[in-house]
This record gives structure tokens, C-alpha cells and sequence, in this order.
């Protein structure tokens, strides 16, 4: 191998080989050992599909996954912590079997030498919390802390990654969809009111980020956003103004406020023209410009693509709030030179190059894929899943990120979606992403039982030869 080849640079000691998960789409066990209702408990999934109350069933087979993470020779789990299973109500008394749950999961990790990554919220805020408001009342950012701050008491001794809320930018841009927005009681102005929510966020993160750092200075903490390019149709000035547009209501917005302590602004102008800008607090972006993040971690599964809206983009869409566009803004369309998943989603693995390079060169900090991976109808077939399409992807996005890293990229971390079969946010458990597939269906529960994938053994040896044989 000579310096110029493509595997030139290898990736750095210690990277850590991963897989991701989150509770309510694999734990199951969605009302035992005292587990209050969140909002995807709550949430009407379409006709035919599953909802979440058995998922994976991880909650019952934690260990038998464990140890096949750790034959696959994973290095760090990235999970997410039920809020619901530690504070059944979202405040109020810790709930022992819950917190339990997850102290035996973390130890069985650490047992099996593989890192928990924590993720504190994702997507299943406590009903107990939206009764009394939610995100929308200021004193979210006060259930938050209190609810992070006893992640700490209880795992801060054995966790040494963090990551506080998981896609906060599809939190405010897809909410409805995901089953994340719901409006606060005295809400007039939806726009308003997602935007408080998100403002809300932000503040309990920096918060929350801080008092990580004064308590476990060894301790690494950031936030988990899912980052897409926009790309413009065509190098048409309006369309170019129509990306920046979409890039910055997607992305930075997010990640200045986070890792700067800065407001955006096209996104703060896009917000006044709506009557729509978040009230804040005098100090509140000082307290985030003292967060200082360790990380960034994202989530990439596709690229964007859109042109200067004609006239016909709408208003918000019943759904979600940017749907095919926004009015004046931009409207997403189609990119012609990419190929799509079963689902329609974009194939684009240089698009994560693409992303982490101008991650990088605007924040500068270390990068963690805390998702990528491709959703698919897989089949069982005599008790194997031959997913080539699965490992054509994930090769190429982690030859990618291997570029990336070669061009001074700092990336830690790979933890693609996911780590065993789960419920998809809306399509059920038919969308499968898994290494390890789980033998049931829309409606049949069958045991539950786990197959290792083709991908399985494929990721097995990546991780090996540390990410050089693809
Ligand atoms: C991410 C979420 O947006 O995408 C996951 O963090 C989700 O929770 C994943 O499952 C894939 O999306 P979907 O809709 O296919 O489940």
C-alpha cells in the first residue's frame, strides 16, 4: 500500500466501532417495572403497523444482545435512556427497577469491554410533563436538568459519553410527523410555539452540558442532530440562496446556537417575518456560549436537494412544518443523479464526506456518527438475511468518512442504525436497519428471536481490521 492509496490513513486508535439504538424502539416493555407513558406510547400508528409496546423486546433480552454486540466486537453501544423508566411521571421519585434496568445494561457493557454512549432524550418525553406544559413552558428546562442530573447521580461514575437530545432540528422541522410536536395549551402561533420549544432545548443543553463538565471533567458530552446537505438543483443564484436557506433551517441554526452560543441569522429573520421568534432570556445565549460542547455528534442517512420556490410552495403543511418547502424560502425537489432506498430516501455517501467537511471547517470540533444506515424489507430465509444492499451502504459511507478523516476530519466514532432490528419511527418493524435481525412482525410477536445478518459478520470484520477491509 502506498501513501496515495486509498486507505492511506488509517482510522485513529481507540475509534470507536459502534451501533446505536434507541428505548422506545427496541426496549418493549412499555408499561412493566413502573415505566410511565411518553408521547410515543401515545402516539396512532398507521393501519396495520406496530406500535411500541413490545418493539425488540431488548428490555428482556439485554444480555442475549449484549453478548451478540460484543461477538460482533462493538466497542461502544449508543442507547438511549427511557426518562419515563427512571421518572414514570417525568419528575417526582426515581423509580428503582427502572433505573436498574439500566444500570445492569450499562454494567453488562462494560463487562463485555464496550463503551455506553448515552443519549438522554429521544423522542419520548413524559405525558406527566406535556400535561403540565411540556417543552413549551420555561420550566421544561428545569425537568430536563433535574432528570439529566440524576443520569449522573445514578451512571456518571461508568458513562463517559453523553449525548443530551437526539435530532432536536427533526424535533422542530417534523415533529408532527415523528410524534414529537405537541402545542402548548395557550398556542396561537404553532411556528411560535415549535420554535419556544426548540429555544427551550437549547438552554437546558448548555445547562445540562455545563454541569457535566464540572462534575465529570473526564467525562465527553454533546448534542446528536441529524445533518443533511441541501443542494441546489442548479447552480441558478436563486436556487444556491434557496440551499443556504435550507441549510441553515436545517443545520446551523441548530449547531451556532449549540456549540457557538450564536443566533442565525436568516433563521431569525425567516422566524420575525412569522411572527414566530422564540422568547428568551436576557442571559440565555451567554449561559450557551459557556456549554462548549466536546463533540458533535450526528445522524446521516441522506442528502437534500432543492430549487428557489416558484410560487408554489404553501404554507406549513399539515404534517410538519417545512414539507416540500417553505414559502419564499425554498422548495425541496428531487435530485436527479441519486438513487433511492425502498422507503425513497437518497443514497448519498458522499454526502457525508460533504458533511463532515463543513462541519469541521465551521465548528471544528470532533465528530460522532451516532446514526447512518439504510431501512429495508429484509427477509428471513432458513435463518439467515442475506443483506448485500445493507453492507454496499455502510462500506461506502465508511469509506467516506475514511476520506474524510484522511483530509483532517476528526472523527471518534461510527455508530450506525442500528444495532438489532427495531420499530421504525412510523413504518413499523417491516423497515428493518439491524445487524441482528428479530423474527417478528407487524402483528405476530413469534419469540423475538435474534439471526445474525450477513452484515453481522461483514461489520464483525471492519471493525477488526479497524475500518481498512470493506
Ligand atoms: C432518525 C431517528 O431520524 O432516523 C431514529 O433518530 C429513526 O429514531 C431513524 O428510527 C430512521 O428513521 P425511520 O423513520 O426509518 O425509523
Amino acid at each position: 500500500m502506498n501513501g496515495n492509496s486509498p486507505m492511506s490513513k488509517a482510522f485513529p486508535k481507540g475509534f470507536l466501532w459502534g451501533a446505536s439504538t434507541s428505548a422506545y424502539q427496541v426496549e418493549g416493555a412499555s408499561r412493566e417495572d413502573g415505566k410511565g407513558p411518553s408521547w410515543q406510547d401515545e402516539k396512532v400508528m398507521p393501519e396495520g403497523t406496530t406500535d411500541f409496546a413490545v418493539a425488540a423486546d431488548q428490555y428482556h433480552h439485554y444480555k442475549e444482545d449484549v453478548a451478540l454486540m460484543a461477538q460482533m466486537g462493538l466497542k461502544a453501544y449508543r442507547f438511549s435512556i427511557a426518562w419515563t423508566r427512571i421518572f414514570p411521571q417525568g419528575d417526582g421519585a426515581v423509580n428503582p427497577k427502572g433505573a436498574a434496568y439500566y444500570d445492569n445494561l450499562i454494567n453488562e457493557l462494560l463487562a463485555h469491554g464496550i463503551e455506553p454512549v448515552v443519549t438522554m432524550f429521544h423522542f419520548d418525553y413524559p405525558m406527566g410533563l406535556q400535561k403540565k406544559g411540556g417543552w413549551s413552558v420555561r420550566e421544561s428546562i428545569d425537568w430536563f436538568c433535574r432528570y439529566a442530573n440524576t443520569l449522573f447521580d445514578l451512571y456518571g461514575d461508568r458513562v463517559k459519553y453523553w449525548l443530551t437530545i437526539n435530532e432536536q432540528n427533526l424535533q422542530t422541522l417534523y415533529g408532527k410527523l415523528i410524534g414529537t410536536f405537541h402545542a402548548g395549551a395557550d398556542c396561537q402561533n404553532e411556528l411560535q410555539d415549535i420554535y419556544q420549544q426548540n429555544h427551550h432545548m437549547f438552554v437546558a443543553q448548555a445547562r445540562v452540558i455545563q454541569e457535566c463538565h464540572r462534575r465529570f471533567p473526564d467525562a465527553k458530552i454533546g448534542p446528536a442532530l441529524n445533518v443533511a446537505l441541501a443542494y441546489p438543483l442548479t447552480p441558478k443564484t436563486e436556487d444556491v440562496l434557496a440551499a443556504q436557506n435550507y441549510n441553515s433551517i436545517r443545520n446551523w441554526y441548530y449547531l451556532d446556537a449549540l456549540v457557538r452560543g450564536e443566533r442565525n441569522q436568516i433563521v431569525r429573520k425567516y422566524l420575525e417575518d412569522r411572527g414566530a421568534l422564540p422568547i428568551e432570556e436576557a442571559d440565555d445565549y451567554d449561559e450557551m456560549k459557556k456549554a462548549h460542547p466536546d463533540f458533535i455528534a450526528f445522524n446521516y442517512y441522506n442528502s437534500l436537494c432543492c430549487e428557489a420556490d416558484d410560487g408554489s410552495t404553501q404554507g406549513m403543511d399539515a404534517k410538519v412544518f417545512v414539507a416540500r418547502g417553505i414559502k419564499g424560502l425554498f422548495k425541496g425537489c428531487k435530485n436527479p443523479y441519486l438513487e433511492t432506498t425502498q422507503y425513497g430516501w437518497e443514497i448519498d455517501p458522499e454526502g457525508l464526506f460533504a458533511v463532515a467537511r463543513q462541519l469541521q471547517e465551521r465548528y471544528g470540533l470532533p465528530l460522532l456518527v451516532t446514526e447512518n444506515g439504510l431501512g429495508n424489507r429484509d427477509e428471513l430465509v432458513d435463518g439467515r438475511v442475506h443483506d448485500s444492499y445493507r453492507i454496499d451502504y455502510l462500506a461506502k459511507h465508511i469509506e467516506m468518512m475514511r476520506r474524510a478523516v484522511e483530509e483532517g476530519c476528526n472523527f471518534i466514532g461510527y455508530c450506525p442504525w442500528s444495532a438489532v432490528d427495531l420499530v421504525s419511527t412510523t413504518k413499523g418493524i417491516t423497515k428493518r436497519y439491524g445487524f441482528i435481525y428479530v423474527d417478528r412482525d407487524e402483528t405476530d410477536l413469534r419469540q423475538c428471536r435474534r439471526y445474525r445478518k450477513d452484515s453481522f459478520y461483514w461489520y464483525q470484520k471492519v471493525i477488526r481490521s479497524n475500518g481498512t477491509e470493506l
